[in-house]
């Protein structure tokens, strides 16, 4: 009955908000004898570290995200079926910017409104993890004014609204019922040039992205550019992703970026708008926020749900 296949398929919280402070680690494995123990360990205790956070601290809005690359499934969980589109991230080389793909197997993805919490549970994990794994990124992202990306403009707006049910866009369905309430993360960090962007005019920029900065109204169809950020990434109110990317930045550095995550029940969806992205529809319309903004990472994963979580860690 509906109720009991509620509660078989009950997803991590992949459709929460961006948050107010998150940290995104992801680890790769060392091949020694413990790290299995270490990583099932971590699963079988997630839902209970999750809670007793949430529990301290009702009004902090925590929640985190466990997610596996497809070679640790592999690997973790020998003999157990993969997730239908759980496969390495390939790369995307277009004609002029490149989707990178970096290794990762372990991803969390760690949201609160104070950065205390989201490094308390971070710590908890790489305890837990101790001597098992190797960081491979990790990245502080903060939430910027009214939600803006680091270049200054609004970032979410379209992402599928509460009447829409995001659910329905961001998780597996019965079309893969062994991984149904789980999702497919993928993140990429792009670092932003930001002397390059500065330089542009604001009704420039405003070309690039799609919106007007100031207050987010979306350009009329005659004044967006077919290569605008999002003329490219919309493809269609049955393709959606549900997104909660987040700014970071080592000022002193000159490191300014955007660290992008999308969860989504299909990767293909996600996949379509990366291809439209970097190598263009058509092929050559890529996407002109591509050419202020550099993918450094690229990483696909597998958020299974809370229930299935419990089983891995058996
Ligand atoms: C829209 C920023 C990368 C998918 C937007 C908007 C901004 C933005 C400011 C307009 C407001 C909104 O609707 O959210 C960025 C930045 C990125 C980035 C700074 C990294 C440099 C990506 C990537 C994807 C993506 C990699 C997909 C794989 C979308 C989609 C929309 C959107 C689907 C909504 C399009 C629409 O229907 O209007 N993004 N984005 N973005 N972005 Fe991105």
């Amino acid at each position: 009955d509906t109720e009991t296949n509620h509660i078989a398929h009950f997803p991590q919280g992949v459709t929460e908000r961006p948050g107010e402070n998150a940290i995104f680690i992801v680890y790769t494995l060392k091949d020694l004898p413990g790290t299995a123990d270490a990583v099932k360990d971590v699963c079988a205790n997630f839902s209970a570290l999750i809670r007793s956070m949430t529990n301290r601290y009702p009004q902090e809005q925590f929640s985190a995200v466990m997610g596996f690359g497809a070679q640790a499934w592999g690997r973790l969980f020998p003999g157990r079926p993969k997730p239908a589109e759980l496969e390495p991230f390939e790369e995307i080389r277009g004609p002029k910017h490149t989707a990178v793909s970096t290794p990762g197997d372990l991803f969390f993805h760690i949201r609160a409104r104070r950065m205390a919490l989201c490094f308390e549970f971070a710590s908890i994990l790489d305890r837990k993890l101790d001597g098992t794994v190797e960081p491979e990124d990790e990245t502080h992202g903060f939430r910027f004014h009214d939600g803006r990306a680091i270049i200054g403009f609004v970032d979410g707006t379209e992402n599928p609204a509460v009447d829409e049910n995001p659910r329905s866009f961001a998780l597996i369905g019965d079309e893969d019922p062994s991984f149904a309430g789980g999702s497919y993360v993928f993140v990429q960090k792009y670092i932003h040039d930001m002397k390059a962007w500065n330089a542009l005019p604001v009704e420039e920029q405003e070309k690039v992205i799609g919106r007007r900065k100031f207050d987010d109204v979306e350009l009329s169809d005659e004044e967006k550019p077919a290569d605008a950020h999002n003329a490219v990434t919309n493809i269609g109110d049955e393709l959606k992703i549900v997104r909660a990317n987040m700014p970071f930045a080592n000022t002193s550095k000159g490191e300014y970026g955007t660290y992008f995550i999308g969860y989504a029940g299909t990767f293909s969806t996600t996949r379509t708008m990366l291809e439209r992205m970097f190598v263009g529809e058509p092929e050559g319309n890529t996407d002109r926020l591509l050419d202020f903004s550099t993918a450094v990472t690229g990483t696909l994963f597998f958020a299974p749900s809370f229930d299935l979580l419990g089983e891995l860690g058996e």
